[in-house]
């Protein structure tokens, strides 16, 4: 399908396909967004199965980066790129060719790290190209996100509870969470250290079994942690997993994960709203990584200041929740009308920028 046409286009600035016919490269940029700032996003090695796919997983994730930097309040643009290849097949001349394809878009686009695309990966690109955030060596260096990641959804738990049970309190509270990687791990073990419980699934049985041992998390196969009793279910694995079929299993009252694109559909919002679960939603929960990324980007890092705008996440989650309250409508779609309330009063702003008269703030100064 071409790009204007798909029903993901959502206005994209720049599509931009990449091959290098020496390492194979195949990838996809997106820049959806750029009024807040340049376009900054991850970078996700992942072996689709077509490349309509590839489209489809980069827009929704560029268009979410929009959503997200504006309500992280962020002077960014929305952006995202994918690799089609198996993580297995990752070289660094492959990483390389990517690089240089960022550079060559002189800083329209920063890309970060994402599914399968991590530090080692973030510091390959860094030898081609200035735009790339999340990295451990140089000037400025802002590391690993995925521990600010797992705080902000960890705020954003404590937001939702309050919203839900009146009281932001973790203890003796069940959590459900999909997925042990960077951020869910850490999801997992800030529930358990707060003296919540959890009860955890993973495809890969030696990320359950450090789960079990380390916080005494309870352990079920993937599919049957949709059907887990628990207060807040945390997708940490990958997108789409919220959807039509799982959601009539969920016995949660809350829903706060890392994973990207939770919803496999943005109806499912309402079928949430209807059953009452409070959905915290995808793109505000996980800003804490590129809220902790930023550094890199403005050249300033100080990661004491970091930490209380990923506290900030759970009174935004808060607002959205007593918006969705009071307006009785989805809370994913008044996160995106937040969302784009922040752009449109930035446009806004610019273009009364551009016709003010030359000069005119000294001459009324
Ligand atoms: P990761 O790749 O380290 O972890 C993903 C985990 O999910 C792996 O342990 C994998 O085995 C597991 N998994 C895969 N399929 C599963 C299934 N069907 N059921 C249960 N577990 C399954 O990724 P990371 O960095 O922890 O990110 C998790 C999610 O959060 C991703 O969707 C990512 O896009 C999103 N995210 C991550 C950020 C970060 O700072 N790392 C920032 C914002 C979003």
């Amino acid at each position: 399908m071409a790009v204007f046409e798909h029903p993901e286009f959502a206005g994209h600035e720049r599509v931009v396909h990449v091959a290098d016919r020496a390492t194979g490269l195949r990838s996809i940029i997106a820049i959806h967004d750029r009024t807040l700032g340049p376009a900054v996003g991850g970078c996700r090695v992942f072996p689709y199965a077509t490349s309509a796919d590839a489209i489809a997983d980069v827009l929704r994730l560029s268009k979410g980066m929009t959503y997200k930097n504006a309500l992280a309040g962020l002077p960014l643009g929305g952006g995202k790129s994918v690799i089609i290849a198996d993580p297995k097949d990752k070289t660094p001349e492959l990483i390389r060719a990517f690089g240089r394809a960022v550079d060559e878009l002189a800083g329209q686009y920063w890309a970060g790290q994402d599914v399968n695309f991590g530090i080692a990966d973030a510091e390959i690109v860094a030898g081609v190209t200035p735009y790339v955030l999340g990295r451990t060596k140089g000037r400025v260096t802002s590391g690993d996100p995925s521990p600010f990641t797992a705080g902000g959804v960890f705020a954003g738990m404590k937001g939702a509870l309050s919203h839900v049970f009146g009281n932001s309190d973790v203890a003796g509270r069940r959590v459900a969470v999909q997925g042990l990687g960077s951020v869910g791990f850490k999801v997992a073990r800030l529930v358990t250290e707060a003296g919540g419980r959890v009860v955890v699934s993973d495809v890969r049985p030696e990320s359950t079994e450090r789960a079990a041992r380390e916080l005494g998390a309870d352990v079920v196969p993937t599919e049957a942690i949709f059907d887990e009793r628990c207060d807040i279910f945390a997708p940490c694995a990958m997108g789409a997993t919220i959807s039509e079929e799982t959601v009539p299993r969920l016995r949660a009252r809350i829903i706060c994960g890392a994973a990207n694109n939770q919803l496999s559909h943005p109806q499912v919002g309402r079928t949430l709203m209807e059953r009452g679960i409070a959905y915290a939603p995808d793109y505000v929960v996980n800003a804490g990584g590129v809220l902790n990324a930023f550094g890199d980007f403005s050249g300033v890092y100080d990661v004491a200041a970091v930490w209380p705008k990923v506290e900030s996440i759970a009174d935004t989650v808060v607002r959205i929740l007593e918006g969705a309250d009071r307006q009785k409508r989805p809370s994913s779609d008044i996160a995106d009308e937040m969302a784009e309330a922040v752009l449109a009063e930035a446009r806004n702003e610019r273009q009364a920028r551009q016709k003010a008269p030359p000069g005119r703030a000294a001459q009324t100064g």
